[in-house]
């Protein structure tokens, strides 16, 4: 039994019996996995070196309050919330607050930059939207209140985590602000010859480069793009972002266009860039990118055009086999005289002739593109990380009605012979939601270095604490160790306030701190006197607003 947590609150969670006992006594932290197989030019990102001791808590139970419940001693600050001022200009803090990543200052694991995704907007910022149609005002603010925000962040003397507004860094990107793009799509028809896009929105999840800059995915971008006139095929894409330079942005096509949830980089054995990215979408797929050219840590942040060429990769999950999506096997395909249209395609060959003439046009239409060359369709494929004691491939499969999973599994992929740059592997069903594991819908993902998974779940806001969602009430964040006896179970963390859901857990080097989203609490407020939650609970505020905590309370040793 493992040193802070009660036994008993761990084997009611579990459920009593020999399972239960056998799981509870092989303690959490023991880890079976190999020792790191990664090169250490990736370590920095999974707190590797720390090799602190970040899992040992009582686990809490699930709740229905309007509060963040997090375990016997731990604490959070709020660090900003929606419309914050963070910047001496007075720009404000986003709506949405999902993905985050910390960027120490001077190697300070007490002040760095916090990278945070603002992924949409709601009632709380632009009051009730009549006839589903925005006014011009609300279409500026909706634009204005996605995107990113960069703050700068400090803990202060006393250990509250605080944000300095003073910071020559700080500030917001949004839908106005201008990009670069590259790869395959730049120039292309499908894009209207753009070689600029003008701003990101719907800002889900995201991923840190081994050069310290931030990829940001567009994710559910159309309504977004629709309301203000803005060309559809500008967004859905990867951004990349430079924390301390604001005049680095850029669009990389080569990822592929749809509804991107995040990116997990890792290196093939031959040392080029691999990029696995899910697009949470019902029945849509695992992709990965390989680059054509090589990491060196040496180039710097110049290793980013590593993202502009390269082959993007769909999984098959039946073969167990990655499969190029080029303009050259989508031709192949369509080609075949016996060519009937996969499950999730329409339109006759003749049309699709017509819509995929060069890989520009394959990179915009990936999704139909990928399901052509025999890419499987799953079950919302959202956050993914690479495990970094084992090389093993962590995705979250939210959930699919459609097919009947309704609480979503963690899909586990072994990439052949261990190598992030194999086209073959093997999978397993590392967790499943439901009754027995105590949490259900897994969306983002994060890696302590005692090789536990920080799972947040995403029960949608109309179904909390409704049929079987029932008896897992708020959404939470729950720890589920990937190695040892306790391997796949999992234990509840912290609980969010109502109608909200737990994004972008991201820890410090150190893991002292876990900054964590809470995404959209009382969102599904009608009635702006009648909020149904009004978290962080401002004196005198009727808001609800999302936001970024600080968690602390974390032992070494
Ligand atoms: Fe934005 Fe897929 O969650
Ligand atoms: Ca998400
Ligand atoms: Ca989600």
């Amino acid at each position: 039994m493992n040193k802070n947590m009660d036994r008993k609150t761990f084997l009611s969670f579990l459920g009593t019996g020999a399972a239960a006992l056998a799981a509870a006594s092989a303690g959490l932290g023991a880890l079976d996995g190999k020792a790191s197989a990664m090169s250490s030019t990736a370590d920095h990102l999974f707190g590797f070196k720390t090799n602190k001791v970040s899992g040992y808590f009582e686990p809490i139970q699930p709740s229905k309050e309007d509060t963040l419940l997090v375990p016997k001693n731990f604490k959070y600050d709020v660090v900003a919330v929606f419309d914050d001022v963070i910047n001496t200009a007075g720009e404000k803090f986003g709506q949405g607050a999902d993905y985050n990543a910390f960027f120490p200052i001077n190697g300070s694991n007490t002040r760095g930059l916090l990278v945070t995704n603002h992924e949409y907007t709601n009632i709380f910022l632009l009051g009730p939207v009549a006839d589903d149609k925005m006014t011009a005002e609300q279409i500026k603010q909706n634009l204005y209140y996605q995107g990113m925000s960069v703050i700068e962040v400090f803990r202060d003397e006393k250990g509250t985590w605080k944000m300095d507004t003073s910071s020559k860094y700080a500030r917001r990107i949004n839908g106005t602000t201008k990009f670069d793009i590259t790869g395959p799509a730049k120039g292309s028809a499908a894009l209207g010859n753009a070689t600029t896009a003008v701003g990101t929105f719907a800002n889900c999840s995201g991923g840190v480069t081994f050069w310290n800059t931030v990829l940001s995915c567009e994710e559910n971008f159309t309504e977004t793009a629709v309301s203000a006139k803005l060309p559809e095929t500008h967004y859905g894409w990867v951004v990349e972002i430079d924390p301390f330079d604001q005049s680095y942005r850029k669009k990389h096509t080569a990822l592929g266009r749809f509804n991107h949830e995040n990116t997990a980089m890792g290196i093939a054995a031959d040392g080029r860039v691999v990029v696995y990215m899910g697009d949470d979408k019902k029945d849509a797929c695992v992709y990965k990118f390989i680059s054509k050219g090589k990491f060196d840590k040496l180039k710097g942040r110049s290793n980013s055009s590593l993202l502009e060429e390269g082959t993007l990769y769909v999984a098959n999950l039946k073969s167990g086999k990655w499969l190029p999506v080029t303009i050259e096997e989508v031709k192949k395909v369509l080609s075949n005289e016996k060519y009937k249209n996969p499950y999730g395609i329409s339109g006759t060959k003749e049309d699709l002739l017509k819509k995929f003439k060069s890989q520009g046009d394959v990179v915009t239409f990936c999704h139909e593109a990928a399901l052509l060359v025999g890419g499987t369709p799953t079950d919302r494929p959202e956050d993914i990380e690479i495990s970094p004691f084992d090389n093993t491939v962590f995705i979250c499969h939210t959930n699919n009605d459609i097919h009947g999973n309704i609480h979503g599994h963690i899909t586990r992929i072994f990439e052949s012979g261990n190598d992030l740059g194999s086209l073959e592997f093997d999978f397993e069903i590392f967790a499943a939601g439901g009754r027995q594991s105590g949490f259900s819908s897994p969306d983002n993902l994060a890696f302590d270095s005692n090789g536990n998974l920080w799972v947040v779940t995403d029960i949608s806001s109309s179904s909390h604490n409704k049929g079987v969602y029932k008896p897992f009430m708020n959404n939470g964040l729950f720890v589920i160790p990937t190695s040892g006896e306790a391997k796949g179970t999992a234990l509840q963390f912290a609980s969010g306030p109502i109608e909200s859901e737990l994004t972008g857990p991201f820890f410090t080097p150190d893991e002292q701190t876990l900054f964590l989203s809470v995404q959209h609490p009382g969102e599904m407020t009608t009635d702006l006197s009648k909020p149904t939650s009004t978290w962080p609970h401002r004196s005198g505020d009727k808001k609800a607003r999302c936001g970024v905590v600080a968690i602390t309370g974390f032992k070494l040793g």
